[in-house]
């Protein structure tokens, strides 16, 4: 395949000596000429390891090219990726200037071109960008998106100093895109690519590299902080992190990981409270672990201004302990959200099949009552108390169970939905529906 790659820095290099290794004949353009000499004298423009060898060798074969050019490597290519700077603006936004001059030079050169042609943004852009751009090169090309061209965000996870092995060992190869065409062309571009290929809405793929790199920051500064109370209290962290992160099944894993309520339970809240009074008995500042019980309570708060905000009175709850399969209602977070409501003169009835108020004992009945005195009012063990007489239905936990009852609410009950159950359960919800983080 022919393609240009816009952009001669780390990602535009690496990318111009590794895709010419994968068999395609690539040009790069940069608008500095002195990054194109070295290009097309089979020098690499940075220091990376392996590259200079593979641009060499592939310089040598004729596989590569470069040009300050816009026009002439567009007529030439069928797939353009974007591979320009976005470097931080003073607030903090990223400044896309780059991105824009580069999709209006490719506007222009794409006026004279009749073949359909792909633009794969590889620059880490914000969402809406990718919309932006086509807009961009549709205004000056004349073409319409999706029919002569098409824009695909193609975000680039390869770290500097070993580029060129994640370039051939990415964790997946992602592709945003309303275009089956433009995905089946990335598709052939990359298959030499011995990694899951995933197409995936545009925004998804935009936001994605912001996330990753926020949970690799996450990360890095929660071993920090672990690490400073660990050599306060003379535990060696480089083995107890370690020992951490061999546990692949609930520390290092998708588990914890996806979006919802607030967490809760007997053992998370208390045992972070310990760990961040054990901090502030040595005088040590945690920032990041000090946060997280206040992330977590801001989370019931969004929770409880949302069903506020539908404005209707009756309330009903499927769930109340803090999660499926238990009865355990300590620290259970959507009982405080329950308790005030109810101190707003909302009408309530809570439906959890797991929670017999006759049964609860011991430090779990001491906690519901100190919390809601007269919660046996609110309870029901009837599900069509549910069906029948609320306005609203917070979805509070993934009974299975509850899958029905949704199915039989009638067709102007709000659901509300902590837990994504028609993701989870891959049902479609024709309700009007909203949930606490997704559509
Ligand atoms: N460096 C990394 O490790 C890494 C990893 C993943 C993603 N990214 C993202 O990839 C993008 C590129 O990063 P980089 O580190 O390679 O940038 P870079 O600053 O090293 O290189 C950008 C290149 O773009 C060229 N350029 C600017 N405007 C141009 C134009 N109109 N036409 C042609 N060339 C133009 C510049 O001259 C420069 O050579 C950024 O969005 C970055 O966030 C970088």
């Amino acid at each position: 395949m022919n393609i240009s790659i816009f952009g001669l820095g780390y990602i535009g290099t690496i990318s111009v000596g590794c895709l010419a290794k994968s068999n395609h004949h690539v040009c790069g353009v940069d608008v500095n000429s002195i990054k194109v000499e070295f290009i097309n004298t089979g020098k690499s423009p940075i220091v990376e390891k392996e590259i200079d060898n593979i641009l060499f060798e592939q310089r040598r074969k004729n596989r590569i090219e470069a040009t300050t050019d816009c026009s002439k490597a567009i007529c030439n290519s069928d797939v353009s990726f974007i591979c320009v700077g976005t470097p931080p603006t003073p607030n903090g936004h990223l400044n896309l200037e780059g991105v824009y001059k580069v999709a209006k030079e490719i506007g222009c050169a794409l006026k004279n071109k009749d073949s359909f042609h792909v633009i794969a943004i590889r620059s880490t852009v914000m969402p809406g960008t990718n919309e932006r751009v086509a807009h961009i090169i549709e205004d000056l090309s004349g073409k319409e998106k999706d029919v002569d061209f098409s824009v695909v965000s193609n975000p680039e996870f390869l770290r500097e100093g070993t580029a060129v092995h994640d370039f051939y060992n990415p964790p997946y190869t992602l592709v945003g895109s309303s275009c089956e065409k433009a995905v089946s062309i990335l598709q052939e571009v990359y298959n030499e690519i011995k990694a899951p290929f995933i197409h995936t809405e545009i925004e998804v793929a935009e936001l994605i590299k912001y996330v990753n790199n926020a949970f690799h920051a996450l990360k890095i500064t929660f071993a920090n902080e672990i690490g400073n109370i660990c050599k306060k209290m003379g535990i060696n962290s480089f083995e107890l992190m370690d020992i951490f992160c061999k546990d692949d099944k609930l520390n290092i894993s998708s588990k914890y990981l996806k979006p919802g309520f607030a967490f809760g339970g007997s053992c998370l809240p208390k045992d972070l409270k310990a760990l961040n009074t054990i901090a502030h008995d040595f005088y040590l500042e945690s920032p990041v672990l000090d946060s997280i019980l206040k992330s977590n309570e801001l989370q019931k708060e969004i929770v409880l201004n949302k069903i506020i905000d539908f404005g209707k009175p009756r309330i009903g709850f499927l769930g109340l302990a803090f999660k499926e399969d238990t009865d355990d209602l300590r620290c259970s977070p959507i009982v405080d959200v329950i308790e005030k409501l109810i101190g707003k003169g909302f009408e309530i009835t809570i439906y959890d099949k797991n929670v017999h108020l006759a049964n609860l004992m011991g430090a779990n009945k001491d906690y519901i009552m100190s919390k809601i005195p007269y919660i046996s009012k609110f309870i029901t063990d009837k599900p069509e108390d549910i069906i029948a007489n609320v306005d609203v239905v917070v979805v509070v936990n993934n009974e299975k169970e509850f899958i029905k009852i949704l199915d039989s609410l009638p067709g102007n009950t709000i659901i509300y939905d902590l837990v994504n159950v028609s993701f989870q359960n891959k049902i479609s919800i024709n309700q009007n529906y909203t949930g606490i983080a997704w559509k």
